[in-house]
């Protein structure tokens, strides 16, 4: 059973990370995804500018990585944050954190919707975010190809069934258009 009385939320800039920290990140991140070979590392393809951390006590129990970056939608620029690599310990999973930390994240984001126009994400299992209000989203993609620290140039790709957005501010998402990145993709 968890006790919430027990858990702290940490947003936290990245270079302010202690190296226990990134160590716990590093270890969290591996057995959560363990299809992906970070070789140790923190992060998997780069450094996401902040971070919200889920902690039990001292003991990292889960995170998520925030990117933030104007991308631009129909020709038109937007403020982006980006949710990279969500992970909640396995041994925790099914027992509400992960929707914990999400909603904590949006309650804590929503009074920045001045300066944050959607959140964004890329996921195989858009069920468990559509009930956050997040929306899949067909665009024509434009994308920078990164792996193990090396540029691989654009990528331009049709995609409909991973990318998801949840308006902040007032701006309107328009869909079937053409979405530029403008960097790598998470
Ligand atoms: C995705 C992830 C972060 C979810 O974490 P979690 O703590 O298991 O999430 P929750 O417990 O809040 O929700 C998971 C499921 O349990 C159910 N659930 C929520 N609260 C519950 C509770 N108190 N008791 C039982 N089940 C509960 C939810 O309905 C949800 O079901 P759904 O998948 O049908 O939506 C976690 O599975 C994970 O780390 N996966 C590996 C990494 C990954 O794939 N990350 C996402 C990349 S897009």
């Amino acid at each position: 059973m968890i006790n919430y009385a027990d858990l702290s939320l940490e947003l936290i800039t990245e270079f302010q990370l202690s190296q226990e920290t990134k160590k716990q990140i590093a270890t969290l991140l591996q057995v959560a995804f363990p299809e992906e070979d970070f070789h140790g590392r923190h992060y998997f393809k780069q450094l996401p500018h902040s971070r919200l951390l889920l902690k039990d006590h001292n003991q990292l129990i889960g995170q998520l990585g925030l990117d933030f970056r104007v991308m631009t939608l129909n020709k038109q620029p937007m403020n982006v944050l980006g949710v990279i690599d969500f992970a909640i310990m396995p041994k925790l999973h099914n027992q509400g954190l992960g929707t914990f930390l999400m909603q904590s994240l949006i309650d804590q984001m929503s009074v920045f919707s001045h300066n944050i126009d959607f959140l964004f994400l890329v996921t195989q299992k858009p069920d468990f975010y559509e009930k956050f209000g997040f929306r899949l989203t067909n665009q024509y993609v434009k994308w920078l190809v990164t792996e193990e620290h090396i540029n691989y140039g654009m990528k331009e790709e049709h995609i409909e069934d991973c990318l998801m957005y949840k308006p902040l501010g007032d701006k309107e998402w328009v869909e079937n258009s053409v979405l530029e990145m403008m960097g790598y993709w998470y």
